[in-house]
């Protein structure tokens, strides 16, 4: 393998990445990382399949030893799986885990398809390139989901081997027209446009490790503290993930008469472009500053009009997603131990990128078949102009699959079926103008997840206003 451990071929991995993501490589800025000189290239270079398994193989081994960092207990798909034991990365206490996932069939509907996912230990310096080996290798993103423990994967894992029964209190039933349909003509793409703009563009990045980071968490705070203004049933708090600076942030409209009983609409705050450091230009615009803006606009909009659900309903902007789903885990986790009634979740990751004529696609794996089946209904009810299509990421791809893992019902609308998506995610060129400079696909999320919340928040017809109903507006 003599060579291929130069820094250059550390730098060849990111080069990897933006390359199988289709971008036009220019010149980058060198930069120190563990110790090593990232050096800066104007072409990629061509390495061999054979020599790129050695190079990964060097890269993972030199990082482990020049950073003393700890190892962490993953979950990566078969594929991934194959990709590190070629490496040769020091994998510890591999276990091996057989799941069921749901998939679109061809001939229509969904089939049962079943997955073998490993549970083992890495060097935590070794995931960056991981993720950009699969982007290169596997034509896909990613794939490692981070547990706290190894009794934490082995729970997460087994989990997915059961269908999370839907709560019992929960009707599927579409009976909220009129609220739903005075609400909906209220989203607006400007609210939309303006707020991935402002979150792409104010930091460099939203690493959950950097100064961007937590300034874009600590701005979301102030941001969603003045919508909720003037509204003493919303609180708008952040939580706290002990192992690193970002903080999730979490809004909360409470029920009126099922305060227990919770429903959440989510998106990830951080950004990526896979080796990311405080300088590197990571504007996430797509990934994800559109879900998280396409969930402020529903969020806005139900504030102003003065909306009350009779079930909580929570905001959420995740930290530390490209990491592993990180942050999520933390708060599923929490509210699992907690034993908090959430009946349903919505994800938003990655709006506002029309890669087909398809508007929105459901994700059938990691996700709740029935509460799929729901939100096509709320679509063909409430934006029948709009096409739906299913789709399979193929691993757990985002926050959704914490949740689920924690036996909580989720779902998660993306912009295009798979391979179809936005192909400059995790990349320098992740800005609003590869979307033309326009949130109208985002839009058609904020109308469902409004269509969602409010369906799922009051569930059922607004009961006659009370003098104190009326009081409270
Ligand atoms: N938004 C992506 C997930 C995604 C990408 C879904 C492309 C569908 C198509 C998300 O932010 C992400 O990058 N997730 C990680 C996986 C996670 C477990 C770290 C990824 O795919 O690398
Ligand atoms: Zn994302």
């Amino acid at each position: 393998m003599g060579g291929v451990g130069e820094p250059a071929i550390v730098t060849e991995a990111v080069l990897t990445l933006m390359r199988c993501l289709k971008v036009p490589v220019q010149a980058h800025q060198a930069h120190k990382e563990n110790g090593m000189v990232r050096v800066p290239f104007s072409r990629p270079l061509a390495l061999r399949p054979a020599a790129r398994a050695a190079a990964l193989a060097v890269g993972l081994l030199a990082s482990a030893a020049a950073s003393a960092a700890p190892s962490v207990w993953v979950s990566v798909g078969s594929d991934a799986y194959r990709l590190l034991r070629m490496a040769g990365a020091g994998l510890e206490q591999v276990e091996m885990h057989r799941v069921p996932v749901q998939v679109p069939a061809e001939a229509g509907g969904l089939k049962t398809q079943q997955e073998t996912l490993y549970l083992m230990r890495v060097d935590e310096a070794a995931l960056p390139r991981l993720s950009s080996e699969v982007h290169e290798r596997l034509k896909r993103c990613g794939g490692y989901v981070v547990h706290a423990s190894r009794e934490d994967g082995r729970q997460a894992l087994a989990r997915f081997r059961q269908t999370p029964v839907q709560p019992e209190a929960v009707s599927y039933k579409v009976d909220d027209e009129a609220e739903v349909n005075a609400l909906l003509p209220q989203l607006q793409e400007s609210q939309i446009r303006s707020t991935i703009l402002n979150l792409s563009t104010a930091y460099k990045n939203r690493y959950y490790t950097t100064t961007g980071g937590v300034g874009a968490s600590d701005d979301l705070v102030q941001t969603w503290k003045a919508l909720a203004a003037g509204r003493d049933d919303v609180t708008v708090k952040r939580f706290d993930h002990p192992g690193w600076p970002q903080n999730s942030v979490v809004m909360t409209i409470r029920g009126t008469t099922k305060p227990k009983e919770i429903v959440v609409i989510g998106g990830h705050l951080d950004s990526t472009i896979g080796f990311t450091n405080e300088n590197s230009i990571a504007p996430g615009a797509d990934d994800d500053a559109s879900g998280v803006a396409s969930l402020q606009e529903v969020a806005r909009v139900l504030l102003h009009s003065g909306y009350q659900p009779r079930r909580t309903i929570q905001f959420m902007a995740y930290a530390a997603e490209e990491v592993g789903l990180r942050g999520s885990a933390e708060i599923a986790a929490d509210y699992q131990a907690r034993g908090k009634k959430v009946v349903g979740v919505l994800q938003l990751d990655m709006t506002n990128y029309q890669g087909s004529s398809s508007d929105i696609t459901l994700i059938t794996d990691y996700t709740h078949a029935a509460q799929n089946d729901f939100l096509q209904k709320l679509a063909r009810r409430y934006l029948p102009e709009l096409t739906v299509n299913l789709s399979a990421c193929g691993y757990a791809c985002s926050d959704h699959a914490s949740w689920t893992n924690r036996g909580f019902v989720a779902s998660f609308p993306f912009e295009a079926p798979m391979g179809l998506h936005n192909p400059f995610i995790h990349t320098a060129q992740d800005t609003l103008a590869q979307s033309g400079d326009t949130a109208s696909h985002a839009l058609k999320f904020s109308r469902l997840a409004l269509a969602y919340a409010v369906e799922l928040g009051s569930d059922g017809p607004e009961p006659a206003p009370t003098p104190a109903r009326l009081a409270r507006r």
